[in-house]
């Protein structure tokens, strides 16, 4: 019985941040979910992690050349079909947006009103995670004047970026904000990604943490993540902004 409670209580790690603001669960369109019934298995897992809400963010960018009309119906569409299934106990499915690799084309989308933000107009964005010589800030400041708010997803991922580089000041002192992964905590891309994900919280430098949840690898493997021990006094010590989406 209390190895039971034990369990159910580090199933539920995750509870305080209460929404899930980055996954890849809108199937067929990214390099995420295949299919509903992967769909629906890993929105079951986020649930039992203590997730009641998800924002769907499949990839805009040139490898995935998703248009926003076409992502909105078929966000519509699986919205129905979940709903048809009758499973229950799984996570509001809050709404849809992008993780965006800004070019010039998002921009001018940008300018028409035509991209898929987060509510408050925030806007999830990646850069390349090899491609060190890009520069975003001159973009990133049009974004910005343009009424959005900038999210820099995992920047513990790109290998260069590290937390004391002027890369990271320019960019905090603009205003962007950064959301951490929560498997990168546990290892799962790596020792310096592992090293760099604690970091950024410790430092104050992570106002979201975001599942990144492709498919049932990453749901199972973010099950094992929260057992860890580090990860538990994480989500104990500080506070994200998730519960505000
Ligand atoms: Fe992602």
């Amino acid at each position: 019985m209390f190895e039971l409670l034990k369990k159910i209580k580090q199933q539920n790690t995750f509870a305080p941040l209460a929404t899930d603001m980055h996954c890849h669960l809108l199937p067929g369109v990214d390099d995420g979910s295949s299919n509903i019934k992967e769909t629906i298995a890993c929105l079951k897992i986020l649930a039992t992690l203590g997730f009641n809400k998800v924002y769907f963010t499949p990839h805009f960018q040139a490898h995935y050349p998703n248009t926003e009309d076409d992502i909105e119906q078929r966000f519509s569409e699986l919205k129905k079909k979940i709903a048809e299934s009758g499973v229950e106990g799984l996570p509001e499915i809050a709404g849809i947006s992008g993780e965006y690799r800004f070019d010039a084309n998002y921009e001018r989308k940008a300018g028409e009103g035509r991209l898929l933000p987060l509510p408050g107009k925030k806007m999830l964005c990646e850069l390349s995670l090899h491609r060190s010589d890009y520069k975003p800030f001159e973009s990133w400041k049009r974004y910005i004047d343009m009424g959005y708010t900038l999210i820099l997803a995992h920047p513990e991922r790109y290998p260069y970026i590290n937390i004391h580089s002027t890369f990271v000041a320019e960019a905090r002192k603009m205003g962007i904000l950064f959301q951490v992964n929560i498997l990168s905590l546990n290892g799962f891309y790596g020792d310096a990604a592992q090293h760099k994900g604690f970091e950024y919280i410790r430092n104050g430098l992570s106002e979201y943490l975001g599942t990144d949840t492709h498919n049932l690898r990453y749901a199972n493997a973010l099950m094992e993540t929260a057992g860890n021990r580090e990860v538990k006094k994480i989500m104990k010590k500080y506070t994200f902004f998730n519960n505000k989406l």
